[in-house]
């Protein structure tokens, strides 16, 4: 029996919906990041992102982590079929934890992550962002945000319902609670950018 070359490798995870947003994100990377450098994803899920990234972003080093063995698991797959020379093995962080297995990181990138975690692993990913970045270095954060306590689309709203069905702690932020817990971490939002599916890309930067 020969191995389907497209079909994805053994333990590797598949989410339909990092085949949708990678590009888009990709494309607001390729601006917002430093032409080289390590970057630091959180929570790289599947591991489809990090290769995708890496595989488009040559002068960049791809760090992936997750806290979960199956996400590594699955991570290690995909990189183990990419072949990328900038693709680093993932590393288990988890973002809530006060201290993290790397102490520097020249830009870190996180996708739907803060919604689907309690608050304190996204205020752990800020408090780490502003531990490991040098100064005027990115936090990436992609995924749904309110605006002013509401809801963009009533497809967000629909999420958020879900996401609180399956933990009272998880939901979609807002902007303004995520900019101020960012801002005493030590980072300023430098941008919001609008995403397809109603999605949008927070920038911060490390303050000076
Ligand atoms: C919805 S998935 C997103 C995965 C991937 N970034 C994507 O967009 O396909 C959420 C991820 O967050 C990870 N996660 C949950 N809590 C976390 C924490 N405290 N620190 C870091 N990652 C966490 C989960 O293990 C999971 O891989």
């Amino acid at each position: 029996m020969s191995e389907d070359a497209d079909a994805p490798p053994p333990g590797a995870l598949v989410a339909p919906a990092a085949a949708r947003n990678r590009d888009p994100i990709l494309s607001v990377l390729r601006r917002v990041l430093p032409p080289a450098g390590l970057v630091l994803e959180v929570a790289s899920g599947t591991g489809e992102h990090a290769v995708h990234m890496a595989r488009a972003l040559p002068g960049a080093t791809w760090l992936p982590s997750d806290p979960d063995p199956q996400a590594r698991t699955s991570i290690a797959a995909w990189r183990a079929r990419a072949g990328l020379p900038n693709l680093e093995p993932p590393i288990a962080l988890d973002a809530a934890a006060p201290n993290w297995p790397v102490a520097r990181a020249d830009a870190v990138v996180s996708i739907n992550m803060i919604h689907i975690a309690p608050w304190e692993a996204g205020l752990g990913l800020m408090a780490g962002a502003g531990r490991l970045l040098p100064p005027g270095g990115p936090l990436v954060l992609y995924g749904p945000f309110n605006l002013e306590g509401r809801f963009t689309a009533p497809s967000n709203a629909e999420f958020d319902a879900s996401l609180k069905a399956r933990d009272p702690r998880f939901g979609i932020r807002d902007v303004a609670e995520v900019r101020a817990a960012a801002a005493a971490r030590g980072l300023s939002l430098a941008e919001r950018i609008e995403m397809p599916a109603n999605n949008m890309i927070l920038v911060f930067h490390r303050d000076a």
